[in-house]
């Protein structure tokens, strides 16, 4: 797919990279904008793009699987939550929020032992919804890339590149 850019007062330069409904709801189109390959996603109404790039050792993260969050309100009885969506590199499968880039998994943790129990889903949404408990969020955040709608087509907004010395 061709690119066009405009200049940006900021030094943030513009691109479009296709007409919204190029990208089905769940979808993913890899487009090629100032020099950067770009995962552009459609989650719903909305449009979240990722850099190409995983943040552990470079592979290709946006050609890998979109996956849906999954709970269970009680055993047996698995759900997936469609607000919450995550593509999973196809080198090592660390999964990053598509919409915010953040990952929940850190290797470098060393794994003890911790008391466990079983919970209705159902009790733990509402005890995070409620700030009694909370998704602990790991280091690495892949680069999220602004986009916006004009008219039909979506516009990528990137930073300008830190000139060669
Ligand atoms: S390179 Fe993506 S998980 Fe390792």
């Amino acid at each position: 797919m061709s690119e066009q850019a405009s200049a940006r007062p900021s030094g943030a330069r513009k691109f479009i990279v296709g007409r919204s409904s190029d990208v089905a709801d769940g979808g993913c189109m890899i487009v090629t904008a100032g020099g950067r390959e770009i995962g552009v996603y459609r989650l719903g109404d909305g449009f979240h793009a990722l850099l190409n790039r995983c943040p552990h050792l470079g592979g290709p993260l946006c050609l890998g699987q979109v996956v849906t969050e999954v709970f269970s309100p009680v055993p047996g009885d698995v759900r997936g939550n469609s607000d919450r969506r995550f593509v999973a590199c196809p080198w090592h499968n660390w999964e990053f929020d598509i919409r915010t880039g953040q990952s929940y998994w850190n290797p470098k943790l060393r794994a003890r032992t911790v008391p466990v129990g079983v919970e209705a889903g159902s009790d733990v949404a509402t005890a995070i919804a409620d700030g009694r408990a909370e998704r602990v969020a790991g280091p690495y955040f892949a680069e999220t890339i602004p986009v916006t709608l004009e008219d039909d087509y979506i516009v990528l907004t990137l930073r300008a590149a830190p000139s060669a010395r």
